[in-house]
């Protein structure tokens, strides 16, 4: 899943032969998941038509401060659409719409949208090599950058009047990515590796039974989508569950078993800055698995179980600079035991839901939590969707581990 998906883009279209590249661009940012809204300087309309940008970007596209040719006309309001931007891509940028950003000059509605939008601003220059490389052009890259607006730089190469230089327009897979990145470098865990761990591990019994447990994986998807959207690479060890993630910043591990499960933890711990552990791990495990099924041939059976390892308290025996969250699900003395446990596991921080509390636990989208840190400050939080319960656990960790 890209950074991209969901955001709001205001595409700034201006008149110059990479009009033409607009289509691709458009249609890359859609297939990502944003939503696109497009403003077309009026000469940009010779190099491209608004009815291609309009059905690539399924919204109609904006040129005027007004539609002329409709009786009823509203005024198309910059104000509005720069607000509700998340983002403004200015491709291809001409020398002349780079002058006007410089000086403000807002005689069409891309610029009046360009100088109200509060978003970032990314802008792509296309143009000719000498107009490119004048001065006046020169400066005015240098003062837009300066304004904080971000520079998509342009490519050497063939341009439409022949000749070989600077000046062509990024291709739009490079203008993604530059957006992209831009964006991810700003993100409060970017740059972090974080290890999570997820869903129930089943101990086999024999071929076809198992011991396990009604966790349904979400709370720890949802941390690890909530990590990644953050900016963290996130490398998700899983139990079985029907939970799926769709981000490139995510590596799934599926197990099935505790052993398991603390054997592919083990082997990413010494490489991540910060470990959440929210797995329900069985605690113990049939001592001997059954090769065959086992028949009912007697009135009683007993299962010799033995413990499991405990995967978060092995971390906790060999962490160094890792930051270690531990979750504790509790029916009785929940803060007592949440504390004896962030203490005995040696952890930073640990997330406690209480089984009493109705909304909280397993099988439901909803959690309750406290989270209490190493010097036993305790926060509690309302009842929340999970989602927002990982958001909550991750803004305490990027408090706790930045600066
Ligand atoms: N945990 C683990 N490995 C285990 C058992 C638990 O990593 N074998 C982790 C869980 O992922 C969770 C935390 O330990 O982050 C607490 O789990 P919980 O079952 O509440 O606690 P236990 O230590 O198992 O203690 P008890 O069952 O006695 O409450």
């Amino acid at each position: 899943m890209s950074i991209l998906r969901g955001k709001h883009i205001i595409l700034g279209v201006t008149a110059g032969i990479a009009a033409y590249k607009t289509a691709f661009l458009v249609r890359l940012l859609v297939k990502l998941g944003a939503e696109v809204r497009i403003i077309m300087t009026p000469a940009a309309k010779e190099f491209i038509t608004p009815l291609t940008l309009s059905t690539l970007s399924n919204h109609p596209v904006v040129s005027n401060f007004t539609n002329e040719e409709d009786e009823n006309a509203v005024w198309n309001n910059h104000v509005e659409l720069g607000l509700w931007a998340d983002l403004f891509i200015i491709a291809p940028a001409t020398a002349n719409t780079l002058s006007k950003m410089v000086s403000g000059n807002s005689d069409n509605l891309l610029i009046a949208t360009y100088l109200s939008a509060k978003c970032p601003v990314y802008f792509a220059p296309a143009m000719d090599l000498d107009m490119y490389n004048h001065p006046t052009t020169q400066s005015a890259l240098k003062t837009l950058q300066s304004y904080g607006n971000v520079l998509i730089p342009s490519a050497f190469g063939e341009l439409a009047s022949g000749l070989v230089g600077m000046g062509r327009m990024a291709e739009p897979d490079e203008i993604v990515n530059t957006v992209e990145n831009h964006i991810l470098a700003g993100l409060p865990l970017y740059g972090k590796k974080i290890l999570i761990t997820a869903g129930p591990t089943y101990e086999a019994i024999d071929p076809v039974r198992f011991i396990g447990n009604y966790a349904s994986g979400k709370m720890g998807f949802e941390l690890a989508n909530s990590a990644a959207n953050k900016g963290a690479e996130v490398i998700l060890v899983s139990g079985p569950t029907h939970c799926k993630i769709d981000s490139n910043r995510v590596t799934t591990h599926a197990v099935f078993t505790a052993k398991e499960m603390y054997k592919v933890v083990h082997q990413h711990f010494s490489s991540v800055d910060a470990a959440i552990l929210s797995a329900a791990v069985a605690d113990y495990r049939p001592k001997k698995t059954a090769l065959s099924k086992i028949k009912k041939t007697s009135e009683s059976l007993l299962l010799e179980l033995e413990k499991t390892e405990d995967i978060l308290a092995s971390l906790g025996a060999v962490k160094a600079h890792q930051f270690l969250v531990g979750f504790a699900l509790e029916t009785d003395d929940e803060v007592a035991n949440a504390i004896k446990k962030l203490k005995s596991k040696n952890l930073d921080l640990i997330v406690l839901n209480s089984l009493k509390d109705f909304g909280a636990g397993f099988g439901v989208p909803t959690n309750k939590i406290t989270i209490i840190d190493k010097d036993l400050n305790q926060t509690k939080h309302p009842l929340k969707t999970k989602a927002e319960v990982a958001d909550d656990i991750l803004e305490e960790l990027i408090k706790r581990t930045h600066g």
